[in-house]
């Protein structure tokens, strides 16, 4: 299975080196294509730098480590591209508000995880991960001992969501399954599972199952 992370940014770079260091080869795209090279360039043989055009010709798993709004840029200009491919959304969409805070850019009852989904074309299927922590969480908090911090994931296809958990374990975290696609609003910023909502950070897994259980 081919994987690719599209964004070379503070996202990207972090769950590169987390997915490298387990093991897992990448191929590495940006718009920017010195970014990309210099990113595969620290993944210790595992990072192969492409353009977008390249990475989704040939991978299986997208992951889109870029922002809500380029995400939606990037499917419509991919469109049926996009088939068959799993598509990963780590996005929280927020922009900063004139009090030095975010705000969300969506209507508070909408996730970007459903929005995002609703564009994909038919035989492409969403799954919500890699965004409830903080990009400097999940550089740090990957291997933790002596049990492994949880990143929580979104899924309506069984089979999908299996394969991206496998990502999350090779990524050094423990996946820990919210439901459908529907329930991404809950690990999205300001959702009670992310990192800044009511769970309050990097969580092992039976503080997670429980913080899920609660609210569901
Ligand atoms: N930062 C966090 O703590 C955090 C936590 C959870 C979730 N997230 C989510 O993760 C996503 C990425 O956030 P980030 O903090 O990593 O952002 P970032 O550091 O600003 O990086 C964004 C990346 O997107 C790339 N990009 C922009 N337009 C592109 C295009 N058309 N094609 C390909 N790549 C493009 C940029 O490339 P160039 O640099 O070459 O312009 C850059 O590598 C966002 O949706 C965010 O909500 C972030």
């Amino acid at each position: 299975m081919t994987i690719a992370i599209i964004g070379t940014g503070a996202i990207g770079s972090a769950l590169a080196a987390d997915l490298a260091a387990g093991g897992t080869d990448l191929l590495i795209a940006g718009h920017t294509p010195e970014k990309s090279q210099a990113l595969a360039a620290t993944l210790d043989g595992h990072g192969t730098a492409v353009t977008v055009q390249e990475a989704v010709a040939q991978a299986d798993v997208l992951i889109f480590a870029v922002w809500y709004d380029t995400i939606r840029e990037l499917i419509a200009e991919y469109g049926d591209a996009l088939s068959g491919k799993i598509i990963v959304d780590p996005s929280n969409p927020i922009a900063p508000d004139p009090n030095g805070g975010f705000v969300k850019t969506i209507p508070a009852e909408d996730s970007a995880g459903q929005l995002l989904a609703a564009l994909l074309p038919a035989g492409a299927t969403l799954v919500k991960a890699f965004g409830s922590l903080a990009a400097g969480t999940l550089a740090s908090a990957s291997r933790q001992t002596p049990e492994e911090a949880v990143l929580f994931y979104a899924a309506d296809d069984q089979a999908a969501g299996d394969t991206v958990a496998g990502l999350i374990r090779a990524a050094g975290f423990e996946p820990v399954p919210v439901g459908g696609v529907d329930q991404s609003i809950r690990i999205e910023v300001f959702g009670d599972l992310h990192e800044f909502g009511a769970i309050g950070g990097a969580v092992t897994k039976d503080a997670a199952l429980t913080a899920v259980a609660g609210a569901a």
